[in-house]
């Protein structure tokens, strides 16, 4: 199985918890145990473990680890403190609404992922994905990348290529490592070639993952998937968003009531520590960005395909499935 080869971004075992130090991916796998709150805040902040649903697990998890120590309290204090240390965990990246999702359902609905959205992917296609949204930044399949491994497992056979994805480089670094080990067929680009490699028939399908979608379908992910779509769009390929059903959050009405983070701006100026522009340039960082929801061709969640209109069908399908799936 593909997934037997894939690396654990979350190890829980025994009661220790450790993440796989993604910074240091893929020249050198390092795995840190997580101790304190304030350790677990740091290494999500600092995108040790990353992808909407990882810091999900990662929180939840964090969670056990940091409370412990209260686990002797009297309840109500215990339930204080519990809550502190929720709000803090869930501060460290504001943007991801996944963080405080149950644990164990996760790995069922990554495999519904990957059954629904393998349906999608043709023998001899060429499929275009941005950042990491696979088993390091989720567990297992993960979620743009479930679909792939899926497709693999089947037999079916194409070209994934994966975006570098800047600044922090995701792409490159961490869904080339991760398709590679799991021997899919990878290319890698450079966020600027996607019009080219679009424009040449290489690519016939886009998969990106996401970290929240508003009620009306538009979507957050990693900076640079809005241009992806805009290219999508303009090369008439489809625009396939996956995301579990945690992901949709229809307290959030639109895409401009999502709030974006911004990161550091030395994430622009250095590139792996080396300054790559002149001392005190004025740096855009947002880590995200909204793609509008008439450019998403369909979302693949584990209660299978959503498709316009988003405002109605969002609610309906998912209130369906969930129903089903209690
Ligand atoms: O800043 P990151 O690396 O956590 O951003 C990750 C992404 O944007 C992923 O595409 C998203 O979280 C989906 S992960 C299944």
């Amino acid at each position: 199985m593909v997934t037997d080869k894939l690396p654990k971004a979350v190890i829980y075992k025994n009661g220790i918890l450790s993440f796989l130090d993604q910074r240091q991916l893929p020249l050198k796998v390092v795995y840190e145990e997580q101790k304190t709150a304030e350790q677990i805040y740091d290494s999500i902040k600092q995108l040790k473990v990353r992808g909407a649903p990882a810091i999900g697990i990662a929180g939840a998890y964090g969670l056990v680890v940091a409370v412990k120590k209260y686990i002797n309290e009297p309840i109500d204090k215990f339930i204080v403190e519990l809550k502190n240390v929720g709000d803090y965990l869930v501060s460290s990246r504001p943007t991801a609404v996944n963080l405080s999702w149950a644990v164990n359902r996760i790995i069922e609905i990554f495999k519904n992922i990957g059954r629904y959205g393998a349906e999608l992917i043709e023998n001899g296609s060429g499929i275009l994905t941005h950042c990491n949204a696979g088993a390091l930044a989720v567990s297992e399949l993960g979620t743009a990348l479930a679909p792939i491994y899926t497709a693999l497992d089947m037999g079916k056979t194409f070209k994934v290529y994966a975006d570098e994805t800047r600044p922090l480089l995701q792409g490159a670094r961490l869904t080339s490592y991760e398709l590679q080990a799991s021997g899919a067929d990878v290319t890698l680009i450079c966020d600027n070639m996607a019009a080219y490699a679009m424009s040449r028939g290489l690519i016939n399908m886009v998969i990106v993952g996401c970290d929240r979608v508003a009620a009306n379908g538009d979507t957050a992910n990693k900076i640079g998937t809005m241009n992806v779509a805009i290219l999508a769009n303009y090369f008439k390929i489809p625009f396939y968003v996956a995301c579990p059903s945690s992901t949709f959050d229809n307290m959030t009405l639109t895409g401009s009531d999502i709030v974006i983070e911004q990161r550091n701006p030395e994430e622009v100026t250095h590139l792996a520590g080396v300054q790559t522009a002149p001392d005190n340039v004025k740096v855009l960082n947002p880590a995200f960005d909204v793609t509008p929801n008439e450019m998403i061709t369909g979302f693949i969640t584990e209660y299978g395909i959503i498709k316009p209109p988003y405002i109605i069908n969002l609610e309906n399908q998912l209130h369906r499935g969930r129903k089903n799936h209690v």
